[in-house]
């Protein structure tokens, strides 16, 4: 072995290390556990920097076909983690039967196609990839982009249903729609009878929409009994919520009341 390869394999197990410590975990280190779900809190002040560190040290190709750095929830049904894709980086398309979910945290003017839609994505923007959507993400700003990444993997492993397919026309889907194409064509104006290429349409939630929506409530005074201002994401096809699998987003307006939050039965994650 070369002396560089020695010295990124050194690089990269002193990363994993690092992350082991913070309770995280890289996509590249393939191990299977069964923790205990238990609460935990994860710092964005540890995170960021191990984050930017795995930018730095792991490699789109040699190391991973995708930099995504998991969270270790504990969660047998959803796993849930940041992804960090740098200027001039691409993910080639795919679809696969797992939905996916993707908020965004810190960049921006990176774009996810989600079948021919061009999603811009910006602090703060959720993004939904339902089952059998083709996506393919890249990042053509001159910043990093890093957003949350969830997926109902565990449950759709449990059914042993998880199946993909590769793109296999090149590294980019054909720009078929316009930005914005999600929300105009499932709008309350919309086909008297839906037609779409999937069992679920990709959406594209703004978040500055979403903020106006908060505030507007907020100096109305509306507000739910248990969490202050609160939206739901809710699918736009049916009004449902959000996704099946993975259940539902909600936003909770920054009040100065104190929130409480009755004792769920089932998993939450705080962001
Ligand atoms: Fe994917």
């Amino acid at each position: 072995m070369s002396k560089s390869a020695i010295d990124h394999r050194d690089r990269l197990e002193e990363l994993n290390g690092k992350l082991a410590n913070l309770g995280m975990r890289g996509y590249w280190q393939l191990r299977h556990d069964a923790d205990r779900m238990e609460p935990k809190l994860w710092r964005w002040a540890d995170i960021y920097p191990a984050l930017m560190e795995t930018a730095n040290v792991v490699r789109i190709g040699p190391d991973t076909f995708r930099r995504n750095v998991g969270l270790q929830t504990g969660s047998r049904t959803i796993s849930m983690g940041f992804q960090i894709v740098l200027p001039g980086e691409a993910a080639p398309p795919h679809r696969h039967t797992n939905t996916a979910l993707r908020f965004v945290i810190k960049g921006g003017g990176a774009y996810t196609t989600s079948n021919g839609e061009p999603m811009i994505m910006y602090p703060g923007d959720l993004l939904i990839q339902p089952n059998w959507a083709w996506h393919d993400h890249a990042n053509h700003s001159n910043e990093p982009i890093i957003w949350i990444d969830a997926l109902d993997s565990g449950l759709v492993n449990f059914l042993n249903a998880s199946f993909r397919e590769e793109w296999s026309e090149g590294m980019n889907q054909p720009l078929t729609k316009k930005d914005g194409a999600s929300r105009r064509l499932y709008g309350p104006a919309r086909q008297p009878v839906l037609q779409y290429e999937s069992p679920g349409v990709p959406y594209h939630y703004k978040w500055s929409e979403t903020l106006e929506a908060l505030q507007e409530l907020a100096e109305q005074c509306v507000r739910d009994p248990h969490d202050d201002v609160l939206l739901e994401y809710k699918n736009p096809i049916n009004t449902s919520r959000g996704m099946s699998t993975i259940v539902s987003v909600f936003l909770r307006g920054a009040g100065t009341s104190t929130v409480t939050v009755p004792r769920p039965n089932l998993p939450f994650c705080f962001h």
